[in-house]
């Protein structure tokens, strides 16, 4: 190989590595990500945005999250409630009493059922859909000493799905209020 050829060669493969580099850099410029000082904080910022957004989105009124309930959903919730409630026709008493047909039915007047004060407190007033959603929310708020040991259903929709699960249980369910 003569020394030209070889400078050729040479200067060949020079330029080819600094087109890399320079192509490289270039790249680097175009793309240029500042890592954050705390990785992840611009997420948090943007999950925060999407909950404050979905709050209101979920102040829908009940009405309308009835009309959209999901009974077989509201089933399924209601396990957390199997424990204590029997939910069959003609059920017994558990730990809480039985709530076949409870919608429309006068509070704390279960055959057999020995409530609470609270619960007497409360007079002859219905379970109607408003008092079974606020209960459902925070039983100790809705009726305070009561011993139903429930913390609440904090979701508005799958409150209102175990709702319309508990409206089902009956030969005539209440019609739901019109959104
Ligand atoms: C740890 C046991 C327990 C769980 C879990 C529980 N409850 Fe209760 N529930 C009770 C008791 C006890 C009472 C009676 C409260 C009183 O006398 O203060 C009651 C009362 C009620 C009443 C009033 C019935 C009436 O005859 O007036 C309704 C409605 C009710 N519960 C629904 C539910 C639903 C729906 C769930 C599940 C989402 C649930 N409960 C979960 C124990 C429970």
């Amino acid at each position: 190989m003569s020394s030209l050829e070889f400078n050729k060669i040479a200067g060949a493969v020079l330029a080819t590595g600094l087109l890399v580099l320079g192509l490289k850099n270039f790249g680097s410029e175009l793309f240029k990500t500042e890592a954050p000082e705390k990785p992840g904080y611009a997420i948090e910022v943007a999950q925060a945005a999407t909950t404050a957004g979905a709050a209101e989105v979920k102040a829908e009124p009940l009405p309308v999250l009835l009309a959209k309930a999901d009974v077989s959903k509201g089933m399924a919730g209601a396990k957390a409630c199997a424990a204590c409630h029997d939910f069959t026709k003609g059920g017994v008493n558990k730990v809480g009493p039985a709530l076949w047909n409870v919608v429309g039915r006068k509070m704390g007047s279960a055959d057999g059922f020995t409530y609470s004060d609270g619960f007497k407190a409360m007079g002859d007033k219905p379970w109607e859909f408003d008092a079974l959603n606020a209960w459902l929310k925070a039983p100790k708020e809705f009726i305070a000493g009561t011993k139903m040991a429930f913390g609440g259903i904090r979701n508005d929709q799958d409150r209102a799905n175990v709702i319309a699960y508990l409206d089902s249980l009956s030969d005539a369910p209440q019609a739901l209020p019109k959104p």
